[in-house]
């Protein structure tokens, strides 16, 4: 029955019984939506609310004045708003939608919502006695101006739904949508007239699907999550790339975040005044990172390049006055030993070492610096150097065969590592990584057969830290106890039995 026709008796009732359904509605909507959608509810109980006031402010107007009917058409609209909106949330929101239906993008939460606005003024229109197609029909120019103030956001609209339709991206996807790399952004939300962005600086950009539909659109997160980066840097000519590649390499296999696979690459991408410039690509998996990791992969090359005496060629519009020639060669060498052999003399392992002795060691030793997380020794690897921590510290792990490494020991300065491959022969027994910056002094084979033999009582030490450390890796590989220290002793002495073998003292 038109609500016209209704006299205020029979309007009051019916709005009693369609404010229980809505309150019963309300009730249902409380109970089984949860989270951030429960705020919706709040329109629901709003229209409701209005609703109930329109139908006490028409009781007391006489049925022929103009104004009953306004609020009638405004008080059923309202009604079936709150009804219609109460249903659809409960038919996308609630936690049992939920439970048979995936989770609706947030396009089409908002074209529902707009329909429900539309039915619910149609409906309401019709039940004033109106019949919408002939108040559409009738004004082709109101028609016109609709049309045309609508066209952008009609525009926007379907953009969106052929957003939807081919999924170019998905919420998550990292995404530049024009030349601006400042403009790369992880897509947040995609509605009914814009896509939401948010850059790395943590800004919002809210760009029109109208304006993505016409935009060449790079998707960082597609196919896979795996991009590639690329990083220049400029050795000097002197240099072989050759060398130079596989130093960069190296320092890039252990920068965490860089895959292996697929691996790094390093071409020769110029010859420019500064030097050879070298294109380092590499692989990532978290686009987020992007900034971090490369600047990561930059500070590997910069301590790797260091520790292999290389420079990185200054600008040549910098002025670099250096004295040429052998004088000034030598007194870099003199400066270097000299630093070398301060920095033994804070370490009680060579107290004892006559000073002759020591200082022919810091000219043989070599000062290397490592960044953190990067690797020093390899377990299973060959090598025949000694290191000796001048700062930092050092983490030492060991890794049985499909089980994650165990950390047996946090070594410090003045501690030492890599004896056992150094004074045995054998491979590495665990890996070192530097937990962080550390200078370490490395000392190969011939300079520690020159130590040993000057200061024998260093060698004495050096095998009885040698047996305790074996002893523990046993220890933790065999899941036994601690071997007894009388086992220990007898090991510690066979050890140095050795080292004077392979050292011929
Ligand atoms: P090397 O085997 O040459 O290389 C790995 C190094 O880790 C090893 O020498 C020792 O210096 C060190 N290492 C091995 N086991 C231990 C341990 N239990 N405690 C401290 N350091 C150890």
């Amino acid at each position: 029955m038109p609500f016209a026709d209704l006299n205020p008796l029979e309007w009051t009732l019916y709005g009693g019984i369609e404010t229980i359904a809505g309150l019963i509605l309300i009730a249902l909507l409380l109970v089984f939506i949860s989270g951030p959608a429960r705020r919706k509810i709040r329109w629901v109980v709003l229209f409701l609310a209005i609703h109930v006031v329109l139908l006490a402010v028409r009781v007391p107007f006489p049925d022929d004045s103009a104004l009953p009917e306004v609020l009638r058409f405004l008080a059923h609209f309202l009604l079936l708003s709150s009804l219609g909106l109460g249903v659809f949330l409960l038919l996308t929101s609630s936690r049992l939608s939920r439970s048979f239906l995936p989770a609706l993008p947030q396009i089409f939460l908002d074209i529902g919502h707009s329909l429900v606005y539309a039915i619910a003024f149609l409906i309401a229109l019709g039940s004033s006695g109106v019949k919408p197609t002939e108040l559409f029909a009738g004004s082709a120019l109101l028609t016109a101006v609709v049309g045309l103030s609508l066209r952008d956001t009609l525009g926007n609209l379907f953009a969106g739904l052929a957003i939807q339709a081919q999924r170019p991206f998905e919420i998550g996807d990292w995404i530049q949508f024009n030349k601006e790399t400042t403009q790369i952004g992880q897509v947040v939300e995609i509605n009914w007239r814009a896509t939401k962005v948010v850059t790395q600086d943590k800004v919002e950009i809210i760009v029109p699907n109208g304006l993505l539909a016409q935009a060449p659109i790079i998707n960082y997160s597609r196919p896979t999550t795996t991009t590639r980066r690329t990083v220049y840097v400029h050795v000097p000519y002197e240099i072989p790339p050759l060398r130079v590649k596989e130093i960069i390499k190296a320092a890039l296999t252990d920068t965490p975040g860089v895959l292996t696979d697929p691996s790094p690459s390093i071409n020769t991408s110029g010859f420019d005044d500064r030097g050879v410039q070298l294109c380092v690509r590499f692989f990532i998996n978290d686009f987020s990172k992007r900034g971090r990791l490369e600047s990561a992969v930059r500070d590997r090359i910069w301590y790797a390049l260091v520790r292999h005496d290389i420079d990185i060629p200054i600008p040549p519009r910098a002025v670099h006055v250096s004295k040429a020639g052998r004088g000034a060669v030598s007194r870099r060498e003199e400066k270097r030993v000299a630093q070398q052999e301060r920095a033994l003399g804070y370490i009680d392992f060579f107290d004892h070492l006559p000073d002759a002795i020591r200082r022919r060691l810091a000219g043989r030793a070599q000062t290397r610096l490592y960044a953190e997380n990067e690797v020093i020794v390899h377990q299973g690897e060959k090598g025949e150097e000694l290191f000796i921590l001048l700062s930092g510290e050092v983490a030492v792990t060991v890794a049985q065969p499909g089980e994650d490494p165990v950390e047996l020991s946090r070594l410090k300065k003045g501690n030492f590592f890599g004896e056992m491959a150094a004074l045995t022969g054998e491979p590495r027994t665990a890996t070192v990584r530097a937990t962080r910056e550390c200078e370490l002094l490395a000392i190969g084979k011939a300079a520690l057969a020159e130590v040993f033999e000057s200061s024998p009582e260093l060698a004495e030490h050096v095998s009885q830290t040698i047996a305790r450390r074996q002893a523990n890796l046993n220890a933790l590989l065999s899941e036994h106890a601690p071997s007894h220290p009388q086992v220990v002793a007898e090991h510690s002495h066979r050890l140095l039995q050795r080292i004077k073998e392979f050292f011929s003292i």
